[in-house]
């Protein structure tokens, strides 16, 4: 997968970045810069396109999710975010996603759905994709979500769904609230900020 890396001082946050659909490996890191200055960063671009729109995995329609893409595109993200730690010398383990959107709709899909050893992200505005096969325990996972009252695109629904799948596996679940519909807000970041720094 094509991806951007930037190495950061020992003491920043390892940051790995998934962006949301038509995005690309520097959407989000004007925002990851503001989270810690310091961090090393690691972000992927998505390998499906959907009308000159980069996404992590297929869909046919708004939330009609192709299943079978989606399985393909996690096993070749979570190969790519192997091989570039073990290429880059970093843990795994070490790694906080920060994704958003379609970003982060595949990031809650390997946390649920892999055996992945990172054990923290930060997820702005994903929802439920609907697949929920595994009952391994993400005890040691802490996890961060925005959810918008007025989202145009994850429904309440979607989002309580996700909750709900994430609590039910026992990871601990940091979640806050925006109003304005799918967009990231400076008040979120703000949030997610202070969440990091506590870790
Ligand atoms: C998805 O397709 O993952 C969600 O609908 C969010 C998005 O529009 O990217």
């Amino acid at each position: 997968m094509h991806y951007l890396f930037e190495k950061g001082t020992p003491n920043g946050k390892k940051l790995l970045l998934l962006h949301g659909t038509g995005g690309d490996e520097t959407s989000l890191l004007e925002i990851a810069r503001f989270l810690d200055e310091e961090a090393t960063l690691l972000s992927f671009r998505g390998t499906v396109q959907e009308s000159g729109m980069n996404r992590f995995f297929k869909r046919d329609g708004l939330n009609q999710f192709d299943l079978v893409s989606l399985e393909e595109e996690s096993d070749r993200l979570l190969q790519s975010i192997i091989a570039v730690s073990e290429e880059k010398g970093i843990p795994i383990e070490e790694w906080v996603i920060v994704g958003y959107s379609n970003g982060a709709n595949i990031a809650a899909h390997i946390l649920l759905e892999r055996h992945l050893a990172i054990k923290q992200a930060i997820l702005l505005h994903p929802m439920s994709l609907g697949v929920d096969t595994q009952d391994f325990l993400l005890s040691d996972k802490e996890l961060w979500l925005s959810v918008s009252e007025n989202d145009p695109i994850v429904s309440e629904e979607a989002s309580n769904q996700l909750i709900q799948q994430l609590k039910n596996r026992q990871a601990s679940v940091t979640i806050a609230t925006t109003n304005s519909g799918h967009q990231i807000t400076m008040n979120e970041i703000n949030q997610t900020k202070k969440w990091l720094n506590e870790r």
